[in-house]
């Protein structure tokens, strides 16, 4: 792994994953909207940034080029296929043989064996149609994303992340492949270790086309479990 590109590396996860790549001392190309340029600059001089919406091909095309690997938030902002257009532009424009990472929720199901909760299952239901009605967010088309890479024969990680909190790093997540499993009990893990196991991914290749459900490794299940 040399070149990394990060997609949406403005935001939180983004930033964690742009940071640890550079640790790793790969080179770095960030993917970020125009406006939000300015929450890269403690970066600046280490990484190249192309500015853009993250599901324009072209914006893809050019930032993923030469890149060994591509760590892609999937965000379901609008009502406008950001997801699955965000997906799409990478499965059609990245290297062959790249290590696609993408990051997504637990409510991503790969081969519908999770068992959620009553009430993660209501939650969703109700975010899903509130945030539709309001036309803010377009879970159902962070499915369709998903969908979309289980589909294809590149060699993907679809990372389900559960509730997420801010602190210090715990080290690398601990994963399963279903929801439910009881090691995921505690349904929680810090961003920045969100952010750990993805970029580990890229050199994991026991997690090709997989997608593992991941929870804080000092988490009572875990423990619990080890
Ligand atoms: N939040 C949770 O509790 C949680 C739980 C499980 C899994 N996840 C997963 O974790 C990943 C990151 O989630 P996060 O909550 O931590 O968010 P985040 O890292 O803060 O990322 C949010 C991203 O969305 C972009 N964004 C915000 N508003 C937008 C808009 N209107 N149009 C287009 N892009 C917009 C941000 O870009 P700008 O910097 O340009 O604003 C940023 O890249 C996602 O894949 C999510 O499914 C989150």
């Amino acid at each position: 792994m040399e070149k990394v590109c990060v997609i949406g590396a403005s935001g939180k996860l983004g930033q964690y994953m742009v940071g640890q790549a550079l640790d790793r001392g790969y080179e770095v190309v960030g993917v970020c909207r125009e406006r939000s340029v300015g929450k890269l600059t403690r970066f600046a001089d280490r990484i190249t940034v192309v500015p853009g919406p993250t599901n324009d091909p072209e914006v893809i095309r050019k930032a993923v080029a030469g890149c060994d690997g591509v760590l892609t938030v999937l965000v379901p902002w609008g009502v406008r296929q950001y997801s699955s257009g965000t997906a799409q532009a990478v499965l059609d424009h990245a290297e062959p043989g790249a290590r696609l990472v993408f990051s997504c929720g637990w409510h991503i199901s790969r081969d519908g064996l999770d068992r959620y909760s009553w009430r993660f299952r209501t939650g969703v239901r109700v975010a899903t149609r509130l945030a539709k009605l309001a036309r803010v967010v377009e879970i159902d088309d962070q499915v369709e994303a998903c969908r979309r890479i289980f589909d294809s024969d590149r060699r993907w990680t679809v990372v389900r992340g559960s509730d997420l909190e801010e602190g210090e790093s715990q080290g690398l997540p601990v994963w399963s492949r279903h929801v439910g499993d009881p090691i995921l009990a505690s349904n929680l893990t810090r961003r920045v270790d969100f952010a750990l196991f993805m970029v580990e991914a890229l050199t994991d290749d026991s997690l090709v086309r997989e997608a593992p459900a991941i929870v804080g490794r000092l988490s009572e299940s875990a423990l619990a479990a080890q």
